[in-house]
């Protein structure tokens, strides 16, 4: 961490933004205090890492020649939201419809993923993915490629491009599905072994054992998967879990001696810090139990859990027992890039229970909450001092319905439910990755 500047010079100093500021450093569910809000606020950076957040009436006159302004005065700069759960080569089969999980995943996914056994293919809609994260204000995510081993360069090289902060892996499924889309146990530990060395903790580029789900993967790989995270530290593991009542049949048919779907997974030591378990609609409370002991994180996908009708998502149970959870679009079983109009539909999830997400609660979670449940908010997700300086510029009257409804908002909390609620990538002016405008809305 760097100390704070009380004068500013070159040394301190290299980019400033002037804006509306909202940020947290705690939970607002746990904290009064935990969210800062600055009406007139500005942001000093040194290569894009954060100095200091302060008025702008007290420093904008300091600032010392040769320090570049991006002024977003009338602007609202939030931390750049985390998506803890998506698969960029679903992008061309979003919004395709199937009755439930598993019929979708064979008559849209897995097709979509055979593609990627083309480099150029690979490479095109990891280009275009990494660009709807930048359009909607999406700085970090964790993203599933395909089973073959260039989907996973492809995404990595084009975050990287754009210096996005990416958790990612190889797909792992050694049955159930297609024969073009299998690999073995060997195939996958070598593969994977390989990709890790090329892109773990190479700058902002994390590695996540990634296997598709447990009726996709023998005990043979599953094993693997275990092996693969005693030989590298830090590494990370992503997959699904009880999602949908069809699939949870079939694991249970698959692995019977198993108290439960993610108890499978338990067993060959899947569960830990940095393991991101997709859904977790159907868990029960000694699963959840589980979770929390682990330091395992739970990714809700709200838009997915509704266009595939795998069910309501319980928030409050997630958080009665501690168990660190980030917000996902899950895309393409998710329908949307914007985060806001996922938050928009995990709020209506809580409606259905009877539980509230309060706007402050929803935008903490897109951002360090998110960062947390991924281990990463030493680097990203608020702006506290030495940070990497990821954020989103909204316009919060970016349609004129939003102006309408923003014009008769008495406070900031109704400002930001509204945001939440009617807001989507038109409401996205700039992104900004470690300081540098990564992406700016043609107006
Ligand atoms: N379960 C196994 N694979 C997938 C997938 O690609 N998407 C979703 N939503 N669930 C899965
Ligand atoms: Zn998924």
């Amino acid at each position: 961490m760097s100390v704070l500047p009380s004068t500013l010079d070159n040394d301190s100093c290299d980019t400033a933004v002037r804006a509306s500021f909202l940020h947290f450093n705690a939970d607002p569910d746990q904290r009064g205090d935990a969210c800062e809000y600055l009406e007139d606020g500005l942001m000093i950076l040194k290569q894009g890492r954060i100095q200091k957040l302060a008025n702008a009436a007290d420093w904008i006159d300091q600032l010392p020649d040769g320090c570049a302004l991006y002024d977003y005065s009338g602007r609202l700069v939030m931390p750049g939201f985390i998506d803890t759960h998506c698969h960029y080569p679903q992008t061309e089969i979003i919004a395709s419809y199937s009755p439930q999980l598993l019929d979708w995943l064979q008559q849209y996914t897995f097709p979509a993923e055979e593609e990627f056994s083309d480099r150029d293919h690979a490479d095109k809609i990891a280009a275009f993915y990494c660009d709807q994260m930048l359009a909607n204000g999406t700085t970090s995510s964790a993203v599933y490629a395909t089973v073959h081993p260039q989907s996973v360069d492809a995404i990595f090289e084009q975050a990287q491009r754009r210096d996005l902060c990416l958790i990612a892996g190889k797909v792992m499924m050694d049955r159930n599905a297609p024969p073009q889309l299998c690999d073995t146990p060997e195939s996958s530990y070598r593969d994977s072994s390989e990709l890790i060395q090329r892109w773990h903790l190479q700058g902002r580029s994390y590695y996540a054992v990634t296997p598709r789900f447990a009726p996709c993967s023998s005990p043979a790989q599953l094993e693997v998967c275990g092996r693969l995270l005693d030989e590298n530290p830090d590494l990370y593991l992503q997959t699904h879990v009880a999602e949908n009542p069809a699939e949870i049949d079939w694991v249970a048919r698959l692995f019977p001696e198993h108290r439960s779907y993610l108890d499978v997974y338990d067993s060959y030591g899947l569960l830990g810090p940095r393991s991101i378990y997709g859904h977790c609609i159907y868990l029960d409370q000694k699963d959840r139990e589980r979770m929390a002991a682990s330091g395992a994180a739970i990714a809700f996908c709200p838009t997915s859990n509704l266009f595939l009708g795998s069910g309501l998502f319980s928030l409050e149970q997630a958080q009665e027992q501690n168990v660190k959870l980030g917000i996902a679009t899950d895309v393409g079983g998710g329908t949307s890039f914007s985060m806001l109009q996922t938050l928009a539909e995990a709020f209506k999830i809580c409606q259905l229970a009877g539980q509230r997400l309060t706007p402050l609660k929803a935008f903490y979670l897109a951002t360090l909450g998110g960062a947390k449940s991924l281990y990463l908010d030493h680097r990203i997700g608020n702006f506290a001092v030495g940070k990497e300086a990821d954020f989103v510029v909204l316009d919060l009257a970016a349609t004129e319905l939003m102006q309408c409804r923003m014009d008769s908002a008495k406070t900031l909390d109704e400002q930001l439910f509204a945001l939440m609620i009617l807001g989507d990538d038109r409401c996205i002016q700039a992104t900004h990755i470690m300081g540098r405008r990564q992406y700016s809305r043609a107006s």
